[in-house]
């Protein structure tokens, strides 16, 4: 594997992206929404360093997917998300911006809620793989179209307690079993 960003680049991207959600939400009613599994360890930081009070939810929607795997439907729980949502600004947090289809599925769920405003942030954002006109508003990392792994992110759920993000080689990219 390669490493692409070192622990110390992850603190103060993190730092970054606080300040600017901070500075976003100052005076208003912050809802954060964490997109489970691969976004914890980057969510646990996030929210350490805003220095804002938030409502605080995690949607746990896809089935786990390999380099190759189309993820599963994302599943929401209305009636635990209506209270925190309706008229308030409510902010997605994800690991990796791929092709953009979880934000595509989950923004209007969340606004049919009530949401008073749905952004978005993420640490990483994979070029090349956009298939949806969405854009998130809060924004880590640009890395190349390659599978990453570690700070929370996984592959066939292995690597997520590596403390920096690395890119796995083709050799690494093993097949994920017929199910
Ligand atoms: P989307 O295509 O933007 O909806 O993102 C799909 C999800 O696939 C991401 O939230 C990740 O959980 C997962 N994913 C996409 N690329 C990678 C990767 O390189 N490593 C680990 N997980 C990935
Ligand atoms: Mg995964």
């Amino acid at each position: 594997m390669q490493i692409l960003i070192a622990e110390e680049q992850l603190r103060e991207t993190v730092d970054r992206l606080a300040r600017q959600i901070e500075e976003a939400y100052s005076g208003r009613s912050l809802t954060i929404i964490g997109l489970l599994l691969g976004s914890v360890v980057f969510l646990a930081d996030l929210v350490r360093k805003i220095g804002l009070p938030y409502e605080l939810e995690m949607v746990s929607s896809r089935q786990p997917m390999g380099n190759s795997g189309r993820p599963g439907p994302l599943v929401i729980n209305p009636d635990v998300l209506a209270p925190i949502v309706e008229g308030r600004d409510v902010l997605v947090v994800k690991d990796i911006f791929d092709t953009g289809e979880t934000f595509w599925e989950l923004i209007p769920q969340l606004d049919d809620l009530g949401a008073a405003r749905v952004r978005s942030a993420v640490l990483l954002v994979k070029q090349g793989r956009r298939r949806t006109p969405i854009q998130p508003d809060f924004r880590g990392f640009e890395i190349p179209d390659r599978f990453v792994v570690g700070y929370g992110m996984d592959h066939l759920g292995k690597y997520r307690h590596l403390p920096y993000i690395a890119a796995l080689e083709p050799a690494e990219l093993v097949a994920e079993p017929e199910s």
